[in-house]
């Protein structure tokens, strides 16, 4: 049983790099016997090499999650092979990541997915928006990943 998961936005300097380091944390905090690989990656080029973008570190850093030390970089086809989950913050780039895939056996899908109670399926891009859009990608990945930990959680004591 394997539990690699790859979160997948457009540019890798906000939402994506956001739920890895949040999944992280709330993995070793809450679910320590879940053995997890995180990682995170985006469909665009733009970025690659960048830490996360300021805002994003910040909005993040206020909640108690650090992540200063992540890098941007593309998701590859190897990816697709390599993860067991390939989670899109949104359809765009789940639509990007089917047109990469090919046959692949990792779980392909939104990552809002696995949140409780939530109002929407989609993380939305706060690029062009404001202090609270970016306040707000950490309160859903912070959903998200509960969830996703939950749902991995219990499959393994099955
Ligand atoms: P992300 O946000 O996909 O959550 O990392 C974006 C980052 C960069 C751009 C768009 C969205 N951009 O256009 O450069």
């Amino acid at each position: 049983m394997s539990n690699r998961i790859l979160f997948v936005c457009l540019g890798n300097i906000c939402r994506s790099p956001t739920a890895e380091g949040v999944l992280r944390a709330l993995a070793a905090r809450d679910f320590p016997h879940v053995p997890v690989y995180v990682d995170s990656a985006g469909t665009a080029n733009y970025h690659v090499g960048e830490p996360p973008d300021p805002r994003t570190v910040a909005a993040a850093r206020d909640r108690g999650y650090d992540l200063s030390v992540l890098r941007a970089r593309q998701v590859s086809p190897a990816d697709l092979v390599e993860f067991d989950y390939v989670l899109a913050m949104d359809r765009a780039n789940l639509a990007a990541l089917n047109r990469l895939a090919g046959a692949t056996r990792a779980h392909l899908g939104l990552f809002l997915e696995y949140a409780a109670d939530c109002d929407t399926d989609e993380v939305p891009d706060p690029y062009y928006g404001g202090k609270d859009d970016f306040q707000r990608v950490v309160e859903l990945c912070e959903a998200g990943a509960r969830g996703l930990l939950r749902h991995i959680s219990g499959q393994r004591s099955k």
